[in-house]
């Protein structure tokens, strides 16, 4: 298993660039299944859930090209073929947006079959919005043996409305209801930039929406889609991820390939925090190096704080004077980073859904463990400040949503390199006589 090995005390300095929105690429590539011609998605981040979306879509008999050379991220999906409408345990379990799957196939196959997704490290997030929604529709939806099936000769437009705001719940449903009979009219959508970008690749698709991005939406359903051509958004994840990199290394950074009307909340929380910003239509420069204060800060729905950034703001919270309450909103157990960066110094106290965060605490290296996405990337962060070397394991938590990390860094003067698995080496070919 790859680990991370970082030497902190570098201030980050020069431009590093984002890569496509994970979040944006899994939902577009599920939205390919809805049409028999082909569709392609630049900009389409070289990371590890996107690997396992193409082998889903495969599994199912799609024709999937990726390709990631220099001059483009790209991917070209082709489902004129759907032979088995099904997502396997194997795959789900290793990431749960496989469930996006779920919308598309009912509404273009009639019936989908897809694996439970299990238990998650940061809750139980279960997907019974997502099932009530397309029962709204009309699918008939049957749960044995840990799979959820469902079925529809056709899906017919209704009202719905979601008890919990949910994001790829949202994505899900939007897929089904654009092949659906009639309007949809879906209340207390998500709003991330991630469902505005769905929309966008779906009406370039041939279909009928309005009001995506914010709380209410419109389908009129059509019976077909055409092929397309879309450029996945930038990942403000990512972004928000560097941004705090350059304001705890006291550096100079200008991210670069992003668009910050993305994450207005998170630069608001900065400037409260003392981080100097400077921001244009598509990137954010900040300028290190001033004494940081604390601040609270709970997480919210879009356009709210985001609570991808959560991991990421506690250690920022750890470097700032001053004691910062971390409320956590969205999910019920995010805050595993928190006893890693305790072992690495930090004086953090959970008590429920809150973190109150002391500081400033200086950070010493440590051996520490990814556990989830985020909270690996907070343990990159952390190590970039802390005093020596740490090491990160299980980094494949890093690699789902992080293209080249270490090199992105290294680009800018962080001392981050990657260690493998030292697998034995392979006994020489034996030598073929001439
Ligand atoms: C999406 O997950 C993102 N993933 C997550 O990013 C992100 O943390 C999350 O939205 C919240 O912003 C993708 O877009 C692929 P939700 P999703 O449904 O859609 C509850 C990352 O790091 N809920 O908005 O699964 C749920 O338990 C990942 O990139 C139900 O109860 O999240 C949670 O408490 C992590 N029933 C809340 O709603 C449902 O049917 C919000 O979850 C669905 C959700």
């Amino acid at each position: 298993m790859d680990k991370l090995v970082i030497r902190g005390g570098n201030p980050l300095l020069g431009t590093i660039r984002v890569s496509g929105a994970k979040n944006a690429a899994l939902p577009a590539m599920a939205a390919a299944i809805l049409t028999e011609e082909p569709v392609i998605l630049e900009n389409i981040p070289q990371v590890r859930d996107i690997e396992t979306t193409r082998k889903l879509l495969a599994e199912m008999g799609a024709e999937v090209e990726l390709g990631y050379g220099r001059a483009q991220h790209r991917t070209t999906i082709c489902c004129r073929d759907l032979a088995s409408p099904e997502a396997s345990y194997e795959l789900v379990k290793t990431m749960r947006a496989s469930t996006l799957v779920l919308g598309p196939l009912v509404a273009r196959c009639g019936r989908a079959r897809i694996s439970l997704p299990g238990g998650c490290a940061i809750g139980a997030r279960p997907i019974d919005l997502h099932i009530k929604g397309l029962q709204r529709l009309g699918a008939v939806i049957t749960q044995e043996h840990g799979f959820v099936e469902a079925r529809a000769d056709r899906l017919r437009g209704a009202e719905v409305v979601f008890d919990t705001i949910t994001v790829t719940g949202t994505e899900d449903l939007l897929m089904a209801a654009v092949l659906a009979e009639g309007e949809t009219i879906m209340l207390n959508c998500a709003r991330e930039p991630e469902v505005a970008d769905l929309a966008d690749l779906l009406n370039k698709m041939g279909a009928h929406i309005e009001g995506a991005g914010t709380s209410t939406i419109r389908v009129k359903g059509v019976s077909k889609l055409h092929g397309a051509k879309h450029r996945i958004i930038p990942d403000r994840i990512e972004a928000g991820t560097f941004i705090i990199a350059g304001a705890l290394t006291g550096g100079d950074l200008n991210v670069a390939g992003c668009d910050p009307r993305h994450f207005m909340a998170l630069l608001q929380k900065l400037g409260e925090v003392g981080v100097k910003t400077a921001y244009t239509a598509d990137a954010v420069r900040v300028m290190g190096d001033v004494p940081l204060n604390s601040a609270d800060m709970n997480t919210e729905e879009y356009p709210g704080f985001p609570t991808d950034m959560q991991a990421q703001y506690m250690v920022l919270a750890t470097q700032a004077q001053g004691t910062s309450v971390i409320t956590e909103n969205i999910f019920e157990n995010r805050f595993m980073h928190a006893q890693e960066l305790v072992r690495m110094g930090a004086n953090i106290k959970i008590e429920g859904s809150r973190a109150v965060v002391r500081g400033r605490s200086p950070l010493s290296a440590a051996a520490v463990l990814a556990s989830d996405l985020r909270a690996s990337a907070s343990l990159v962060l952390a190590a970039l400040v802390a005093d020596g070397e740490t090491i990160i394991d299980r980094v494949y938590h890093i690699d789902r949503g992080y293209e080249h990390i270490e090199e992105k860094l290294r680009g800018v003067g962080a001392q981050i390199r990657r260690i493998g698995e030292i697998l034995p080496k392979r006994a020489a070919a034996p030598a073929v006589r001439a």
